[in-house]
């Protein structure tokens, strides 16, 4: 089982640096939505996942690739990128739009998370939507953890900080030992603050206000959802997969 008093939790990415990951677990966050819309899109059917830090990193890729195979996706500054195939709502990655597709995906902060911790000696994917995928392979290894909220442009976030809090406290039963990291005792606290109203304080926080002029209202509600996929990207050679089962 991963230790919590090795445990630390990271607020944005530009909060770390990628050494600081070297030879550890990393769990990369982004409830609202990239996380959100991964875990969906494997859970849906979707061959494989592949980040990109670039928009132009997305298009070269696609390049390389037979046009069936693949999927263009992801959002700048929560707006689908023109041209693409699929903007970042996990509402989109339904069965029939990604069934057995590459999907190279380029979001604000969520990819670019995932491709700062490239040193990471494993890295999965986490959110509300797969959060027991997590737990659960958070106690099948005991290397040291570092959950990773993406944040937004450099600024912590509530919902990726609540589900960091969730994990810990689901890790801890709720009684959470005094020898933790300052950042592990804050996620902590905050989720205990919020779980009973867990949505609404999601709904309330900055990016989904900022989302609710840009996207349908659906994608709030479903992100909240808690254990809805059995699903757990986990990253290979570059690439996301469905690691579980
Ligand atoms: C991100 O990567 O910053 C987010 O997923 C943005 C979004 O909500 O689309």
């Amino acid at each position: 089982m991963a230790r919590l008093d090795y445990m630390d939790v990271y607020f944005s990415v530009q909060s770390f640096q990628e050494e600081e990951l070297r030879g550890k677990s990393a769990i990369i966050i982004d409830v609202l939505r990239a996380a959100s819309s991964m875990v969906t899109a494997l859970s849906n059917g979707a061959k494989k996942i592949i980040p990109v830090g670039a928009m132009e990193d997305a298009v070269r890729i696609a390049q390389t690739m037979d046009s069936n195979d693949y999927l263009l996706c992801g959002e700048q500054n929560g707006y689908k990128i023109e041209g693409f195939h699929l903007g970042n709502s996990p509402l989109e990655y339904t069965k029939d739009t990604v069934t057995n597709k590459t999907l190279i995906i380029n979001t604000t902060n969520g990819t670019k998370a995932i491709k700062k911790a490239s040193l990471a000696n494993r890295l999965y994917v986490g959110c509300f939507l797969n959060q027991k995928s997590i737990l659960k392979v958070l106690d099948e290894h005991d290397d040291d953890v570092v959950l990773v909220c993406s944040g937004w442009q450099g600024k912590m976030s509530l919902e990726d900080t609540l589900f960091a809090g969730s994990v810990i406290y689901k890790m801890c039963k709720g009684r959470l030992p005094k020898n933790t990291k300052d950042g592990v005792k804050i996620a902590f606290s905050l989720y205990q603050k919020y779980k009973d109203e867990l949505e609404d304080a999601i709904n309330g926080s900055n990016h989904a206000m900022r989302l609710k002029e840009l996207v349908p209202e659906g994608d709030i509600s479903f992100v909240c959802k808690v254990d809805k996929f059995d699903v757990l990207p986990g990253m290979k050679d570059g690439i996301l997969v469905n690691v579980n089962g």
